[in-house]
């Protein structure tokens, strides 16, 4: 009787839960509660995959996400920053386990966290792998961030077309991997303290493209006529590219930039206006996107005389709260990296790196202590967003009082705008392999005014 009731009990149990939570049943826990719960042997290796999938393999392999975790700078920030800080401050040590959901997410999945390190070739060298992005079948809650995605390992795949046939798996059509909301739950993330720490999701939401029905898709992995597997059919087949700021071509010219003169021909004695339009025509968030703690895209103005004599020009303050931010300047930042470094009061390094002076375009990290920092995961506020968003324009100007020994004639104004993935200070610190600091040319302009006596 006793058995009878509870077998009752039970079924109505089993059904009311299968009614209420269908996905979350098969694919167990989500999120930070989803650590240690799989094994890598759940999960197959891209080796698998290519034997019939080549291309997409090989397009795969030359981008950043195959080497989320192997990548250098990315192996230096977790194993010398981010481990040693989870060890010594109780509101952070979640990130020991918590940055593998999206670089390692198998990893992270299977409790093998800290990874070993890149050189011991483990699985989480596979990084963010083609059966990990295969068996994710939704996510759970209102925003996609935070490795918030529902994961499904198995023989089924799944698919962006419907009726696909593989002799080595089972296909069924997921209209979430096509969607941004998919990109969206590694291409967000909040760090412990609740802020809004990597927001490109966020950014194409509330921006023009969204709105268009343009998905990240469309722009990281273009569609173009061929075959998806060796035996496959012929059609448009989304290209594994995930190209972006690593991609010189994709930076290049990713901002236009046009500039002139307020007033074409000036007496020596007068002050010459310059303004420089810069215009995001082609990215679907804001640039710089992603790790804006690390990224910075600078303008640099100079003139020069008919002579050859050239000088720099700093850009005109414009007066909004937090400026100071956003005009390269010789001060000390990121004094937090003394915590894992084991560097009591340590002053820091060079906040910029560029020429004073110059506009940066960014957003800057303040850590607890309200000191600016490339520590995420230690940041508790964020200070002005001067970033150039999708399909905006901003104006700089820059008011120059012409020197006196200026040669009259032609003068020449040159405006670069340069891209940096980090700031060379912090990379020269920690031994960030130089290329990793590689300024990058974004655009360039000219104009000229003329000077007479
Ligand atoms: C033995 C060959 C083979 C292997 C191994 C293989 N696939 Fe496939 N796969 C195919 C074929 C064939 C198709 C169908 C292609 C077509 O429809 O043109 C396919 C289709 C797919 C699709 C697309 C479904 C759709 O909606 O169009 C996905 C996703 C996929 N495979 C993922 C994987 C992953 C991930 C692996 C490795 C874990 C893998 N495949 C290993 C042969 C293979
Ligand atoms: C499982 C997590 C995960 C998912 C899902 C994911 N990404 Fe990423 N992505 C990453 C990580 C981690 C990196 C950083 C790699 C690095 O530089 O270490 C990255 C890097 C990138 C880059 C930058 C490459 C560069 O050159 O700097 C692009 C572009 C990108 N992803 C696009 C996408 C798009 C589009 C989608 C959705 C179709 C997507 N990602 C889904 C984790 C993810
Ligand atoms: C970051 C997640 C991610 C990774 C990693 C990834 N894919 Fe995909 N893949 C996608 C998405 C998203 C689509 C569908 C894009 C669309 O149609 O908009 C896709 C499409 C496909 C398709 C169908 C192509 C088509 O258009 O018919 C195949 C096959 C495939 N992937 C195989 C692989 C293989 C093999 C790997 C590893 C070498 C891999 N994928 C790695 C996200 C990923
Ligand atoms: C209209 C085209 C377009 C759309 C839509 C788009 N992107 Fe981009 N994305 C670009 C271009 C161009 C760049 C290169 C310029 C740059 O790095 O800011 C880029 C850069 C990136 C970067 C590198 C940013 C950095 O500075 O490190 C990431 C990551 C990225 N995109 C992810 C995404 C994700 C995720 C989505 C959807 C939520 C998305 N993109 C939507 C065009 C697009
Ligand atoms: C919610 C997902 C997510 C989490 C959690 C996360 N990352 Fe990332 N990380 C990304 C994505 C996506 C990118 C690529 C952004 C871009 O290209 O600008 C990235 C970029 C990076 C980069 C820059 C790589 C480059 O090539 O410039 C480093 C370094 C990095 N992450 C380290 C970490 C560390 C350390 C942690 C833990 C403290 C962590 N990440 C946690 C998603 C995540």
């Amino acid at each position: 009787m006793k058995g009878e009731c509870f077998t009752m009990f039970f079924r109505v149990f089993l059904v009311v839960a299968i009614l209420h939570f269908p996905a979350a049943m098969l694919a167990g826990p989500v999120g930070d509660a989803a650590h240690g719960t799989r094994s890598y042997d759940e999960y197959e290796k891209p080796l698998v995959c290519r034997s019939c999938h080549d291309d997409i393999f090989e397009q795969w392999s030359q981008a950043m996400m195959s080497q989320a975790f192997t990548h250098d700078w990315d192996e230096i920030e977790y194993f010398e920053l981010a481990v040693p800080h989870a060890a010594k401050d109780e509101v952070v040590a979640g990130v020991r386990h918590g940055c593998n959901g999206c670089h390692a997410p198998t990893s992270f999945l299977a409790g093998d966290t800290p990874p070993p390190r890149p050189e011991e070739n483990s699985r989480a060298n596979e990084s963010v792998h083609c059966d990990h992005c295969h068996t994710v079948t939704g996510f759970e809650g209102e925003i996609p961030h935070n490795f918030n995605w529902i994961t499904e390992p198995g023989r089924l795949k799944q698919g962006p077309k419907p009726g696909a046939v593989s002799p080595h798996h089972d296909t069924v059509e997921n209209e979430f991997i096509k969607t941004g909301d998919f990109c969206g739950t590694c291409h967000n993330e909040m760090s412990p303290y609740g802020v809004w720490v990597k927001s490109t999701h966020l950014e194409w939401k509330e921006g023009p493209y969204y709105e268009q029905g343009v998905q990240c898709q469309d722009c990281h992995m273009p569609k173009a006529k061929g075959r998806s597997a060796k035996m496959g059919e012929e059609g448009m087949i989304a290209q594994h590219l995930f190209h972006g700021a690593h991609d010189p071509g994709k930076l290049n010219g990713a901002i236009e930039m046009r500039m002139n003169p307020l007033e074409r021909e000036i007496p020596y004695d007068a002050v010459a206006v310059v303004n420089v339009q810069l215009f995001n025509g082609k990215c679907g968030h804001k640039v710089p996107s992603g790790s804006v703690e690390d990224r910075i895209m600078w303008l640099d103005v100079t003139a020069t005389d008919s002579e050859g004599k050239t000088w720099h020009l700093p850009v005109d303050p414009k007066g909004f709260e937090g400026e100071e931010y956003t005009i390269a300047a010789d001060v000390l930042a990121y004094q937090d990296m003394g915590i894992a470094k084991e560097i009591p009061n340590f002053a820091g390094v060079q906040r910029d790196g560029v020429p004073v002076g110059d506009r940066i375009f960014r957003m800057p990290y303040f850590d607890p202590q309200g000191r600016m920092t490339i520590q995420q995961w230690n940041t508790k506020s964020l200070g002005v967003d001067y970033r150039i968003g999708p399909r905006e324009t901003k104006v700089e100007t820059f008011t120059w009082e012409m020197p006196d020994d200026i040669a009259m004639g032609k003068v020449t104004f040159h405006a670069v705008l340069n891209y940096q993935k980090l700031m060379t200070p912090v990379a020269e610190f920690l031994n960030v392999p130089a290329e990793e600091a590689e300024p990058q040319i974004i655009n360039i302009a000219t104009t000229w005014i003329e000077v007479y006596e």
